[in-house]
């Protein structure tokens, strides 16, 4: 890098992503195809993985304008889906530059009825497969990182895994749980892979419309927005924009972070009563 690159300051060269290489797990829906969507918009080339074949195809459809997309059909906990996923990204890229680890799941029931499967699948999925992929794919992202740009893992946590949710009125015990280990492991695995040029930061985001939503908006969209001190649910553009702060330059010395995307929810306890008082 010369002196004068490393002064330009532009957003055009601080937030690239032309030519990078991408890899969204839970990217046909939801959350994980809006982050999708915005690498693709910014020039990188992606691979959306996920277990229906169905929702990859409909997702496809949605992206049709970028020709550099790619869908994979995998379900993250099973390791010989995760090896294949593992082959076919070294086949299709060489090396992984960014590895967004999206794909998760939910369980909600009350305490005296909450099942061992759905703790077990909870935990499996969330916390169990992201590690084991991360583990899987460490080479290709070592392959593709150097100290002055380094490679790149982005884990969607939750702001779940910050605070105790109770706006959906059945308890997710495994949920939570699983996303404050994520959180944790993301800084574990952030000084382990730093002297491999990797950085893994992770995203807390609070409310943003998806499959995964849709009952509890239906049902207590007013108390969710009455929780959050800036009013309202997330938008995607709020989560394509740490993403692209995480994945490019502009986030190269950034590293172990967990950053909550939540309109201040989850340090805003008791701020609905506040509200109501003053
Ligand atoms: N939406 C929110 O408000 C919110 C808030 C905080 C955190 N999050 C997190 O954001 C991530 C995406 O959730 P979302 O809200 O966008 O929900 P979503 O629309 O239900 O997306 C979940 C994605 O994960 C995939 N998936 C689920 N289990 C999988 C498995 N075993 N193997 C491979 N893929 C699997 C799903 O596809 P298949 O079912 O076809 O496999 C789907 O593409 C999750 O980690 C979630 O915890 C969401």
């Amino acid at each position: 890098m010369t002196a004068a690159s490393a002064q330009d300051f532009s957003v055009a060269r601080l937030f690239n992503l032309g030519g990078k290489t991408a890899l969204v797990t839970g990217g046909s829906s939801g959350i994980g195809l809006e982050m999708a969507r915005g690498l693709l918009r910014n020039g990188a080339r992606v691979i959306i993985a996920s277990r229906s074949r169905a929702k990859l195809d409909e997702a496809l459809a949605e992206l049709n304008d970028y020709p550099e997309v790619q869908a994979f059909e995998f379900d993250i906990t099973a390791p010989e889906d995760r090896l294949g996923l593992a082959a076919e990204v070294e086949q299709r890229f060489g090396s992984l530059y960014l590895l967004i680890n999206n794909a998760g799941t939910n369980w909600g029931a009350k305490l005296e009825d909450y099942p061992d499967a759905g703790f077990a699948k909870v935990m499996d999925t969330n916390v169990n497969a992201q590690f084991a992929l991360t583990r899987d794919l460490a080479p290709l992202l070592a392959a593709a990182g150097n100290a002055e740009l380094p490679a790149r893992i982005i884990n969607i946590g939750s702001m779940d895994g910050l605070h105790v949710p109770i706006v959906q009125r059945l308890p997710t015990f495994a949920y939570s749980a699983s996303k404050a280990a994520l959180h944790h492991l993301t800084r574990a695995l952030a000084v382990e892979l730093a002297p491999r040029h990797i950085t893994v930061n992770a995203v807390a985001p609070g409310f943003f419309a998806s499959r995964m939503t849709r009952h509890v908006f239906e049902h207590y969209l007013a108390d969710i927005e009455a929780d959050c001190p800036l009013g309202r649910i997330g938008k995607s553009e709020e989560i394509v924009g740490i993403v692209t702060y995480l994945a490019s330059r502009a986030g190269s010395y950034t590293t172990g972070a967990v950053i909550p995307v939540d309109g201040g929810t989850s340090i805003s306890k008791g701020h609905r009563d506040y509200l109501q008082q003053n």
